[in-house]
């Protein structure tokens, strides 16, 4: 391999696949990081190359990878991981590309097959992605991960093998922060940290809404701040989703997950594996009023008295373990606006309050998720 190596370009790639269509053969496209290659990559990439008679691996550049995965990655520069690739036997070309989606290079490229690794299923593809591939006419293939073979758990064992980390040595926790929304319990956590009210790093914030006030609070901040694409149901996530969202907790080493006006439910593997870890902020007293809209169920119930409640997260939504809940009086006059607002002052001074108790104290005994 000529140190002087450089990744092929868009147009390049294109050509090679119209020559090989004129000869009646097909090229492979795939993506991925590839950060840090081993055996479960090498026999992914045969397979894939085997779909076709010539692969290309579109690698995401540095850029894209933290935004993917988060602030650490990559591991190894674009550049190396390019030239890695390229000198494996089941690979003829890589391009670098910029996006977190490789939806345009779909468009440019126009693959034959488009192969892709891991627990996904058709549907469960990027919506984006999806749609280039349908429209360039691509198939689709959908290749086994390779059983124990993974760069997140990798990386884990180097941190010495949890995954379930105990908070850093001086008591910082470490937050992730999942939400929807305005991100004002967001600014709460953020301005609490700065006034040393609460002991806590945010190690990543990740929001299913790509354009929301929640992640520009983040970026604003200079913390990370991660996009999932949910799926298409607003309160669901997808199996991809849900997935994604577990890697990006994993590959953080958090210690408490703060749901912070997070729309959508979580399921497992994020559930087991977060047990007691995982707290909720809710706009009513609960058991009160569980679900959307709790400020004006308390209004059309003639509530006098509402607030907000910190929970546990358990399979059963609002159902976990209550932590701490403070009042708020409905007024005559009241709009779920009005009231909404000052239930979120509360939960402004609450949730900070209730994450350094629990620094304080430690974390709760895992399994505490039950009521
Ligand atoms: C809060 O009222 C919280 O109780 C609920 O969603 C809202 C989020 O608001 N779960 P924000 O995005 O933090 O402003």
């Amino acid at each position: 391999m000529p140190a002087d190596y450089t990744p092929a370009t868009i147009a390049s790639v294109r050509s090679l696949r119209d020559t090989l269509e004129q000869q009646g053969k097909k090229l492979v496209f795939t993506n991925g990081c590839f950060d840090l290659l081993h055996a479960g990559h090498v026999r992914y990439l045969e397979q894939a190359r085997a779909l076709g008679d010539a692969m290309v691996v579109a690698l995401n550049s540095d850029h894209s990878v933290r935004q993917l995965k988060g602030p650490e990655r990559p591991l190894n520069p674009e550049h190396d991981r390019a030239e890695v690739m390229a000198a494996l036997r089941a690979v003829d070309a890589v391009v670098v590309f910029d996006d977190e989606r490789a939806t345009t290079l779909i468009e440019a490229i126009r693959p034959h097959v488009y192969a892709k690794g891991g627990d996904y299923t058709v549907e469960s593809l990027n919506r984006e992605e999806r749609s280039a591939l349908e429209a360039a006419g691509t198939q689709i293939c959908i290749l086994p991960l390779v059983p124990g073979r993974s760069t997140t758990r990798t990386i884990n064992k180097m941190h010495g093998g949890a995954s379930a980390a105990a908070p850093v040595a001086d008591g910082t926790l470490r937050l992730a922060v999942l939400g929807s929304g305005s991100g004002s319990n967001l600014r709460a956590i953020i301005a609490a940290i700065a006034d040393k009210k609460l002991k806590a790093e945010i190690a990543i914030t990740l929001t299913d809404q790509a354009e929301s006030s929640f992640r520009e609070t983040a970026r604003a901040a200079g913390v990370p701040a991660l996009y999932v694409d949910g799926g298409e149901n607003p309160r669901r996530l997808s199996d991809a989703a849900q997935k994604e969202i577990f890697e990006h907790l994993e590959r953080a080493r958090v210690d408490v997950v703060v749901l912070a006006g997070f729309m959508r439910i979580l399921k497992e593997p994020v559930i087991s594996a977060y047990v007691g870890r995982i707290v909720n902020v809710h706009p009513s007293l609960l058991p009160k009023f569980k679900g959307a809209n709790a400020p004006q169920l308390a209004i059309d119930e003639g509530e006098l008295e509402t607030g907000c409640t910190v929970h546990l997260v358990t399979a059963e939504i609002d159902g976990g373990r209550i932590l701490a809940q403070a009042k708020v009086p409905v007024n005559i006059g009241d709009t779920a606006e009005t009231l909404h607002a000052r239930i979120k002052v509360e939960e402004h001074k609450l949730l900070p309050q209730v994450l350094n108790e629990w620094r304080e104290r430690g974390l709760p005994v895992r399994g505490a998720g039950a009521p």
